[in-house]
């Protein structure tokens, strides 16, 4: 059996923030989320999750779906550090389990080398295995410390090794395999006599070396996957380098990303093929978008279905949903809750919000578009507006198919315009317009012959 113990409870000071460290966000998701989803793909039985500083914060934000948190106590009184995080778990650590210990805070981890770990200490037999790493600046982290055989020989931590073991490059990422009954053993031995009074983890191996134990040291192909979040600065390049991730998962699977510096998608999006994406573009959320879609540049799009040959410019997009063939922007923005069918055409600076349009219906230029029942094939002047609020409440409009809004026209909600209604331009309709009917509300025109002449003779001009 392998069971995983996730180290989460540590304070995270240099991020100097409020919100514990592993919830941050890398594109979208919490830190701690990647390691969890890590290791729940590496086939790992169990999953503890140590939890302290901010822990209900963790607990609430990350949900129990497999996952089995422990409160370690924190605080000026308590003991620190990863050994002691580790001992909060002690109880549920079995003799013949293995136990994979993972940090909350590398979210590039990969379940890939998870497994490769767990395989390299299995078949070389080890009682201990050590993930590591060559760096070429492995300031700040422990040092892996080997014999003339090259066997590992201990780990000394950053801030208690002495010059010439700075000066190692192979590192410590902070990550275990180690076998149940002999953690728990060295756990008993470990105490906080260093640089930093706090339990090490680090001792246990080193405890297990001593007494002759056989401690592997796996080498990760990558080095990038242990970099850790400690500061902001860490956490934006963690943040780079998902995002070059995920970026290449999608043009791995068919979708033409024009340039993958500038395109930010977050992990939960995906994206159907022959689909391209301009610089600029922001997607997020759980965004579905179709095949042979063009997302235009800096278009932003947050939580939306968007189906096929959908073509997007410049614009904003929120929670909604977009049908086929659809052609949106530039600078146009849809708010929460607006559902479009096939083929509509939304032009420049128009607004749609709680609203729903059907099939061929067009709103080319300027127009506000709130809380509205639009069926299908209608057509939206320019200047339109929806007027959907009174001040005090809100109300809707319903328009029926074929009906034509001539621009600049106010609809003051609550109103309905029935099928082929058609409101000639300028007029604002407080009544209902009947089905083919005409509506023209608004004042006549009046000429007046020879008035600017009179004007200016009385003037003296
Ligand atoms: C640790 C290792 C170091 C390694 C580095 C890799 C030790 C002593 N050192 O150092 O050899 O190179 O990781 O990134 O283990 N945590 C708790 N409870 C605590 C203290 C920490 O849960 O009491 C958690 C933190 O939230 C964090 C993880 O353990 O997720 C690592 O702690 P951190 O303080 O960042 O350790 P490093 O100094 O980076
Ligand atoms: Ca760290």
């Amino acid at each position: 059996m392998n069971i995983s113990i996730i180290l989460a409870a540590g304070e995270g000071t240099r991020m100097k923030s409020n919100i514990p460290k592993v919830l941050h966000n890398v594109c979208g998701k919490p830190i701690l989320s990647y390691i969890i989803d890590a290791s729940k793909k590496a086939n790992i039985d169990k999953n503890y999750v140590i939890v302290g500083h901010g822990g209900d914060k963790v607990k609430e934000k990350l949900g129990e779906d497999n996952i089995i948190f422990k409160n370690q106590p924190v605080g000026k009184d308590h003991p620190y550090g990863t050994g002691y995080a580790v001992m909060q778990a002690i109880d549920h650590i079995e003799d013949n389990s293995n136990v994979i210990i993972l940090c909350g805070d590398t979210p590039l981890i990969t379940d890939r080398t998870v497994k490769k770990l767990i395989t390299y200490h299995k078949e070389n037999q080890c009682d201990g295995t050590v993930l590591t790493a060559i760096l070429d600046n492995p300031s700040g982290y422990g040092r892996i410390v080997r014999d003339k055989n090259n066997n590992l020989l201990k780990i000394v931590e950053d801030k208690d090794a002495t010059d010439e073991e700075k000066a190692i490059r192979e590192i410590n990422s902070g990550i275990y395999c180690i076998n149940g009954k002999l953690l728990k053993y060295a756990l008993g031995k470990i105490d906080n006599k260093n640089a930093q009074g706090e339990y090490y983890i680090t001792d246990v191996i080193t405890i297990l070396k001593e007494e002759g134990r056989k401690i592997g040291a796996y080498i990760i192909d990558d080095s990038k996957e242990i970099h850790g979040v400690n500061s902001r600065v860490q956490l934006a390049f963690c943040e780079k380098i998902m995002r070059s991730r995920i970026n290449q998962r999608h043009m791995l699977e068919g979708v033409t990303i024009i340039d993958p510096e500038n395109t930010y998608i977050e992990d939960g999006v995906s994206i159907g093929k022959d689909s391209i994406i301009y610089p600029g573009a922001i997607i997020t959320g759980d965004t579905v978008i179709g095949e042979n879609c063009v997302i235009g540049q800096n278009s932003r799009i947050e939580n939306c279905k968007i189906e096929n040959k959908v073509e997007i410019y410049s614009s904003t997009i929120e929670e909604s949903i977009i049908g086929d063939g659809c052609i949106i922007g530039p600078y146009a923005h849809m708010r929460p809750n607006s559902i479009l069918g096939k083929n509509i055409r939304l032009g420049n600076f128009v607004e749609v919000k709680n609203s729903s349009l059907g099939d061929g219906t067009k709103a080319a230029h300027l127009a506000y578009i709130g809380d509205a029942d639009i069926g299908k094939n209608v057509n939206i002047g320019c200047g339109v507006i929806f007027v959907n609020y009174d001040g005090n409440s809100k109300s809707r409009t319903l328009v029926e198919d074929d009906s034509f809004i001539g621009s600049n026209s106010n609809l003051i909600a609550p109103v309905a315009v029935r099928q082929r209604g058609y409101i000639a331009a300028g007029s604002t309709i407080t009544d209902e317009v009947g089905e083919g009917c005409l509506s023209i509300a608004r004042a006549r025109q009046v000429n007046k012959d020879g008035w600017v002449d009179k004007k200016h003779h009385k003037n003296g001009k």
